[in-house]
């Protein structure tokens, strides 16, 4: 184990950013970068950001998703840190990039409008999270607008994120009368100054008790913040690290990401706490980051929308040792040796050559098709990362040819499309008919659109009525045999040829899980 290698694990600190769209994670994004001086204005992430008015034209929603390459992945140092924040997409149609970029990072920062609470996008975020017991920190954002009650918003992520929840700091009155959090982690008061590049100013108090916040917050509002710690006192048990990183309980801060405020105190807390890459289960064995061979894997695939380029940009993970420039590295699906001339990483928003990456460090590979979502790359060992699940889609379509003469174009286009990871293709056991699944509508017309413009195919989609797919399983061998006969008409194969049982209304899918108690029906592809 080289120590070089030891002290660039511990510096690592690989991450994504959560909310429902419009909570404020551009913003904190943004802010950030501008802690770690990776930009110099605030507005500099603003083209990453999928304009609301934009969302029925997806053509300018890829458009902006293409510019966002760059900002995929934003490295910084900080404070002795490298820190790696992993861009999500915001829209929700494409969730599935999401969830897969969720798999390439070790812990994730949630942030919620204290407005609206937990909305939709972030619970079904949360599930991943809590699927993989990635550890999470809860920003509660906009504070100085009108919004709910502090105690109520814990609660509300209780309950709804199904998380136990510990505040780090507190909110002192909300809205126009908002004056600034305490931070109970470090018993600190920061004073707010509305502002969107300074950062505000910071007390160091002893005690809540001292008149000194009397003085700087008023009566009024210090009798209240004295009460409400002695009630979070009485409620909320003391953080522990442990359990944080365990992924059983989230620490929650308070603030305004507009403004600069509650960011610098998040972003200090989140270097010292979040965990570090961690060892990652392969089928074979147990990776360690700290092993001297190097491994990495797909998580993400980027496509080029120009037509005139077809390439692509890998995005691999490293998981273990260092990845060099220029030495070769076994492609395990295809037992090849492959090297890289041009690996690049994401630095103070800029894409550069790197000679160099450690674990935790996300490299991307310029591709011509050479990859598929999941796809590791080693030092010579066959190691299959485990972790990269899909999901059950929840729109379906039947994708037809619409040009006879290209039927070969639409096969291998639909292919490369499917092992991108735009959607998922399911094969009909019944009929043997093409079904194309995604998580939103917009999928379906990049499908064609992609089909049409990079391998000079047409196709055409036919509605199916189906609820969901889900991948099924069973010990005894005898039932599934016996289910998958009664449902011929429901069955289908996944890309790798698993069985998949396609229900056509809840209630269907509720029936056949009480008739056939044999059978595990399973909602993501990893089980
Ligand atoms: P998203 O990436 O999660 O979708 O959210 P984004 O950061 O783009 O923030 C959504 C809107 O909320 C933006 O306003 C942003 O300025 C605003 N916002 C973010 N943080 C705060 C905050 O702490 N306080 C207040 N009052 N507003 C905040 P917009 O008008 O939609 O966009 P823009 O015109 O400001 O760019």
């Amino acid at each position: 184990m080289s120590e070089e290698l030891v002290k660039e694990i511990q510096k690592r600190r690989t991450f994504a950013i959560i909310s429902h769209p419009d909570a404020g994670k551009t913003t904190l994004t943004e802010k950030l970068l501008l802690f770690g001086g990776a930009i110099h204005v605030a507005g500099a992430v603003k083209s990453n950001k999928i304009k609301k008015t934009a969302t029925s034209d997806w053509m300018e929603i890829e458009k902006q998703r293409g510019i966002s390459v760059a900002t995929s992945v934003m490295g910084f140092d900080y404070d002795g840190y490298k820190i790696n924040i992993l861009d999500t997409p915001g829209h929700q149609d494409f969730a599935e990039d999401t969830f897969r970029t969720l798999t390439a990072v070790d812990s994730v920062i949630i942030v919620v409008d204290v407005a609206k609470g937990v909305e939709t996008q972030t619970r079904r975020l949360m599930e991943v999270c809590r699927m993989r017991n990635t550890p999470v920190i809860i920003f509660v954002n906009k504070l100085d607008r009108e919004g709910r009650d502090p105690f109520d918003i814990l609660d509300e992520l209780e309950n709804e994120l199904k998380i136990k929840v510990v505040p780090l700091s507190w909110p002192i009155n909300i809205g126009s009368k908002f004056k600034g959090v305490y931070n109970l982690y470090e018993h600190g008061l920061d004073l707010f100054t509305p502002s969107k590049q300074t950062i505000s100013e910071r007390v160091e108090i002893d005690d809540v008790n001292s008149p000194l916040v009397d003085e700087l917050v008023g009566k009024d509002d210090s009798t209240k913040l004295r009460e409400d710690i002695e009630l979070i006192d009485g409620v909320y048990p003391e953080f522990n690290v442990k359990e944080y990183l365990e992924g059983k309980v989230a620490p929650v801060f308070f603030g305004s990401a507009l403004n600069t405020f509650g960011v610098k105190e998040l972003l200090d807390c989140f270097v010292k706490i979040a965990p570090s890459p961690k060892p990652i289960n392969a089928e074979e064995r147990t990776v360690k980051p700290e092993e001297e061979d190097f491994s990495g894997f797909v998580f993400k695939i980027h496509a080029n929308m120009d037509p005139n380029h077809r390439s692509c940009i890998a995005f691999v993970k490293v998981c273990s040792g260092k990845f060099e420039r220029n030495v070769g590295y076994k492609h395990v699906r295809s037992d090849k040796v492959m090297k890289f001339a041009a690996p690049t990483a994401f630095m103070a928003q800029k894409k550069n050559i790197v000679e160099e990456a450690f674990p935790g460090d996300i490299v991307g590979i310029p591709d011509t098709g050479n990859f598929k979502i999941g796809d590791t790359l080693t030092s010579g060992e066959n190691i299959h990362f485990k972790g990269l699940p899909s999901f059950s889609p929840e729109m379906f379509k039947y994708i037809e040819n619409a040009d006879p003469m290209k039927s070969k174009q639409l096969e291998k286009g639909i292919k490369q499309l499917m092992d991108e990871g735009v959607a998922q293709l399911f094969t009909s056991s019944f009929n043997g008919r093409k079904i194309i699944g995604t998580v939103g509508q917009l999928q379906f017309e990049v499908i064609q659109y992609r089909l049409l413009h990079e391998y000079g195919a047409q196709c055409r989609w036919e509605p199916m009525s189906m609820y969901k797919a889900c991948w099924i399983e069973s010990e005894d061998e005898e039932a599934l045999e016996s289910f998958k006969k009664r449902k011929h008409q429901f069955m289908a194969t996944d890309k790798d040829g698993r069985d998949i049982f396609m229900a056509d209304s809840n209630y269907v899918l509720q029936m056949a899980q009480n008739d056939f108690p044999k059978i595990k029906f399973h909602f993501s592809s990893e089980f």
